[in-house]
């Protein structure tokens, strides 16, 4: 399990190691020169999932802080109308550079555009936003997020021996581009499945805005349209799984009825060690928060870097220079792993009635 930890830092370090500089840039629109390096953030919503306030508020301003550079890091609460203003803000108040994590391709295109045009250099961080224009994006291979789930979901239903299980899909929001590239990933695990009839779909439903609430509501129908009889849950990020798990405890089903998910929240690594959650999907996001920070730090300084690869934007045509780092599956066995990387403290996770589950999986 250390094995495959190590290979997710050294891609990791080999993604940032490529990131060569490759000089001043000196077309007009391109933000740095002769100003004073600030960097403006802005996060989604602190409800879809932990992970934006938790680590990447964490992790951007440590990396900020590291290289002396001053930072003001936002959060848009999933609120359409602030995040534009929140841009508009950092605008006037001399941001050289803006990296966002957008609400939907729409509002994420404006705020780059405006940016763009006011000389300030942007950078799409973790969702691609469909016919922007971002320098980079800075992300994790979602569609290889998606095929871990898939495979997770498989493995899970292969060892509790289930027969032609019945599995729903609980999909992310329908506007982040994440969601479709993780759906590309479980799809193409779990659609030769269907095709043979070796496995049957009984519900497939996006949760709008990752809504946690919403998701709980949408899997009860799920689960009462398919008489009950639903034995795999492909969730597509941990709080999604997490209301799937509360509906399926009301109906005495859950550790029967495995569950996916994103993340490695410390609920999830929780329903994880309880039983009631097949796997998660560690995504390193210090990792991530350093990509990002070092080339929005070069583009401060009126600087371009090379990523050495790039990502198609499949609406506006672009190749968009980008780092695209490596997720990796967590199960109950490699927990553990999860706190030596220092993404969750044991004490976090290990509490009341988790203490002796942690002991169980090694977690010392
Ligand atoms: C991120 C996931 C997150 C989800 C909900 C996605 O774009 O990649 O890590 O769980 O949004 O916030």
């Amino acid at each position: 399990m250390r094995k495959g930890f190590l290979a997710v830092g050294a891609v990791g370090l080999l993604a940032l190691g490529s990131l060569t500089a490759c000089g001043n840039e000196s077309d007009g629109d391109q933000a740095g020169s002769g100003k004073t390096p600030k960097i403006g953030v802005i996060l989604p919503d602190s409800k879809s999932s932990v992970r934006w306030e938790s680590a990447d508020r964490k992790f951007l301003k440590e990396a900020f802080d590291a290289a002396g550079v001053e930072s003001d890091i936002q959060n848009a609460q999933g609120d359409k109308n602030a995040f534009q203003t929140i841009a508009d803000q950092m605008i006037t108040s001399g941001v050289t550079v803006l990296m966002i994590v957008n609400l939907d391709s729409g509002t994420g295109k404006a705020v780059l555009d405006k940016a763009k045009s006011q000389g300030v250099a942007t950078i799409d961080y973790d969702r691609l936003t469909l016919g922007g224009s971002a320098e980079y994006y800075v992300s994790f291979d979602n569609e290889a997020v998606g095929r871990l789930q898939g495979e997770g979901l498989v493995k899970c239903l292969t060892e509790a021996n289930v027969q032609k299980p019945a599995i729903a899909y609980l999909n992310g929001s329908p506007t982040d581009n994440n969601a479709t590239l993780f759906k590309n990933g479980y799809d193409s695990v779990l659609k030769p499945k269907f095709d043979a009839g070796e496995y049957t779909k009984v519900a497939d439903d996006s949760v709008p805005d990752w809504d946690n609430a919403q998701a709980a509501t949408i899997f009860e129908q799920q689960l009462t349209k398919a008489g009950g009889k639903i034995d795999g849950v492909l969730s597509a990020n941990d709080g999604l799984g997490n209301a799937a798990i509360s509906v399926l405890k009301k109906n005495n089903l859950n550790g029967k009825v495995p569950v996916t998910g994103q993340d490695a929240d410390p609920q999830a690594l929780q329903n994880i060690l309880a039983g009631d959650q097949c796997m998660t999907v560690y995504k390193a996001v210090k990792k991530e928060a350093d990509a990002a920070a070092e080339l929005a730090i070069a583009l401060a300084k009126g600087e371009r870097k090379e990523t050495g690869q790039t990502v198609k934007d499949p609406e506006g045509g672009r190749d968009v220079p980008s780092v695209l780092l490596t997720p990796a599956a967590i199960y109950k066995e490699n927990v553990k792993d999860v706190i030596a990387d220092g993404y969750v403290t044991k004490d976090e996770l290990c509490t009341g009635n988790y203490a002796k589950l942690c002991t169980d999986a090694g977690i010392s």
